[in-house]
C-alpha cells in the first residue's frame, strides 16, 4: 500500500507575517549582502531556510511555562525541571545548562583535552572541532567513507568505521585520544544517521580501551526516529525509548537545545561522570553563569525543559522528518542532484553536480545558495569550501568532498506549500544553471570564515 500521509499533530494559533519583495530588491540585497546569506537581514527573507537553529515554533504549553520563569540567580525552579527532564528523557544524571551548544562544547573541550590528544568525530561540526582544536586537539575522522559520497544510498552514513578508529589506536595508542565525539544525525554528513547495532559497536571498542563517548546530541531525537524507521528490531520502539537506548551508550553529551529541544536558545552538558561535572561547574560560572542557570532566564530553562518532552512524541517527530523528505522527494522527481539518503533536518543541494562549470574554488555552494534568494527570497546555507575553512598550518582551503547548499527546515514553522515554492526555485535555476557565476572572496574573517566572509561575482 502507498504511504499513507501524516499531517501536523497540532493546529496553528498564531501567525506571524513575512515580506514579499521583486527580485531587484532581493538583487541589490544580495549584493550587499557580499552574496553571504548570513549577512542578509531576516526580514529580506520569504522562506528562511537558513537554518533549524532556534527558529523553531514554540507549542502552547512552552509558551505558558514561559510565564512560569523563576528568575532567582541561584537554584531557579526551573532549572530543577530541566535537570529532572534531562535525566528522564536523555538518561544522564547531572546537567550544566549553557547558553548554546557551542558553550558546552568550549566547557568540556577544555576539560577533557590534552594538548595533542586525537579527537576522533564522525565527520565534524564546525563549533565542536573548532573548540577541540583551541583546547589543543587534533581532528580524526572517523565516519564511515559513504559519509563522503553524496550520492551513496547507505541507510546509515553518520556510521563509524572501526577499522579507522582501531588505525588511530594501533598508531598512536589509545592514551593519545580524549574521548570519542560522536554526533547522532551528522549534519555536515546532509543530517545522516547512525545504526544503533554501529553505536553498540563503537561503545564495546571503546571500553576495550578505556576511551568514553560524549554525544553531540543535537539531533538525537532525529536519529532515533531514522533508527525506528530503518533498523531491524525498533519499528515498533517508541523514540522515546530509542534515545534512552542511544544514550545509554554514552558517558554524556553536548547538546544545542536550539534544535531538537523545541526552543529559540538554550544548550547544557550532561554526563554520568562525577569528575568532569564538578570541573564542568567549576568552569561554566567563569564564561556561562552560575551553574543552576549557565546564562539562560529562568523562563528559557523551563521551555527547554518542556520542549524535551514533546520532541520525543511519536506523531511529532515523524511529521517533522517526513516534512523534510517531502521537499527531498520533490526535487528528486525533478531530477535535481541532492544528497541521498534525505537527512533528518535538512535536504543538501549537491553544488557539484548542480552546477558542473563552477570549480570548487569558485565556491560553488555559495554561489548556488545567492542565488535561490535572489530567485525566490529563499534563504539557504553554504556547507562546502567556505565552511571547512582553511588549514591553520598552510593556510590552504579545505577542499571537503562535499560541497553542499543546506535547504534547513526549522519545526513546525513552515507548511508543505511552502515547501512547493522551494522546491519550484530549485528546478527554475536548474533549468538555467549555466548563467550561474562563481565567486571571489573580497573579506575572510581568521575563523568560521563561512558566518562573516564577503565575495562578488567573478567578472560581475
Ligand atoms: N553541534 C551541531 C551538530 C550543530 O549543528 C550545532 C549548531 C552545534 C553543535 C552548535 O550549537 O549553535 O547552539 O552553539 N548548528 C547550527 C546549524 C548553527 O545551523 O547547523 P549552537
Amino acid at each position: 500500500m502507498k504511504q499513507r500521509t501524516i499531517a501536523e499533530p497540532y493546529r496553528i494559533k498564531m501567525i506571524e507575517p513575512i515580506k514579499m519583495t521583486t527580485r531587484e530588491y532581493r538583487e541589490a540585497k544580495i549584493r550587499e549582502a557580499g552574496y553571504n546569506t548570513f549577512l542578509l537581514k531576516s526580514e529580506d527573507v520569504y522562506i528562511d531556510l537558513l537554518t533549524d537553529s532556534g527558529a523553531s515554533a514554540m507549542s502552547d504549553w512552552q509558551w505558558s511555562g514561559m510565564f512560569l520563569g523563576d528568575e532567582a540567580y541561584a537554584g531557579a525552579r526551573n532549572f530543577f525541571h530541566l535537570e529532572k527532564a534531562v535525566q528522564e528523557i536523555y538518561g544522564f544524571k547531572h546537567i550544566v545548562p549553557t547558553h548554546q551548544g557551542r558553550a558546552a562544547e568550549h566547557i568540556t573541550s577544555q576539560i577533557r583535552i590534552q594538548r595533542g590528544q586525537y579527537v576522533p568525530m564522525n565527520m565534524y561540526f564546525t563549533t565542536t572541532r573548532e573548540h577541540a582544536e583551541r583546547a589543543g586537539g587534533i581532528f580524526y575522522d572517523c565516519i564511515v567513507d559513504e559519509a563522503h559520497d553524496p550520492a551513496s544510498a547507505h541507510p546509515f552514513k553518520g556510521n563509524v568505521d572501526l577499522n579507522k578508529l582501531q588505525r588511530l589506536v594501533d598508531e598512536k595508542g589509545a592514551n593519545a585520544i580524549a574521548y570519542l565525539s560522536i554526533a547522532p544525525c551528522v549534519n555536515m554528513a546532509g543530517g545522516q544517521p547512525f545504526s544503533m547495532a554501529n553505536l553498540r559497536e563503537v561503545a564495546a571498542w571503546a571500553k576495550r580501551y578505556n576511551l568514553p563517548i560524549i554525544f553531540d546530541a543535537t539531533r538525537a531525537v532525529e536519529n532515533a526516529y531514522f533508527i525506528q524507521q530503518r533498523e531491524e528490531g525498533y519499528a515498533r520502539k517508541p523514540v522515546r525509548a530509542i534515545l534512552r537506548e542511544m544514550m545509554g551508550y554514552g558517558e554524556g553529551c553536548t547538546m544545542s537545545s536550539k534544535k531538537d529541544n523545541l526552543v529559540n536558545i538554550g544548550g547544557f552538558l550532561a554526563t554520568n561522570n562525577e569528575a568532569f561535572f564538578v570541573k564542568a561547574k567549576e568552569m561554566v560560572v567563569v564564561f556561562e553563569g552560575l551553574h543552576t542557570y549557565g546564562g539562560l532566564a529562568g523562563r528559557d530553562m523551563e521551555a527547554i525543559a518542556r520542549g524535551i518532552y514533546e520532541m520525543v512524541d511519536d506523531a511529532y517527530i515523524a511529521s517533522r522528518v517526513r516534512q523534510v523528505e517531502y521537499l527531498g522527494k520533490r526535487l528528486q522527481d525533478a531530477g535535481i542532484p541532492i544528497v541521498i539518503p534525505i537527512g533528518g533536518h535538512a535536504v543538501f543541494l549537491d553544488a557539484k553536480r548542480f552546477l558542473p562549470h563552477i570549480p570548487q574554488e569558485q565556491f560553488p555552494a555559495q554561489a548556488l545558495a545567492a542565488a535561490l534568494y535572489v530567485d525566490s527570497g529563499v534563504r539557504a546555507m553554504e556547507r562546502g569550501i567556505v565552511s571547512a575553512g582553511r588549514d591553520h598550518t598552510t593556510g590552504e582551503h579545505h577542499k571537503p568532498k562535499l560541497e553542499l547548499v543546506r535547504l534547513t527546515i526549522p519545526r513546525r514553522v513552515y507548511t508543505n506549500l511552502h515547501m512547493d515554492v522551494v522546491a519550484e526555485s530549485c528546478q527554475a535555476l536548474y533549468e538555467e544553471r549555466e548563467k550561474i557565476k562563481g565567486l571571489e572572496i573580497v573579506y575572510e574573517p581568521e575563523t568560521l570564515r563561512f558566518f562573516q566572509a564577503r565575495f562578488q561575482e567573478i567578472g560581475g
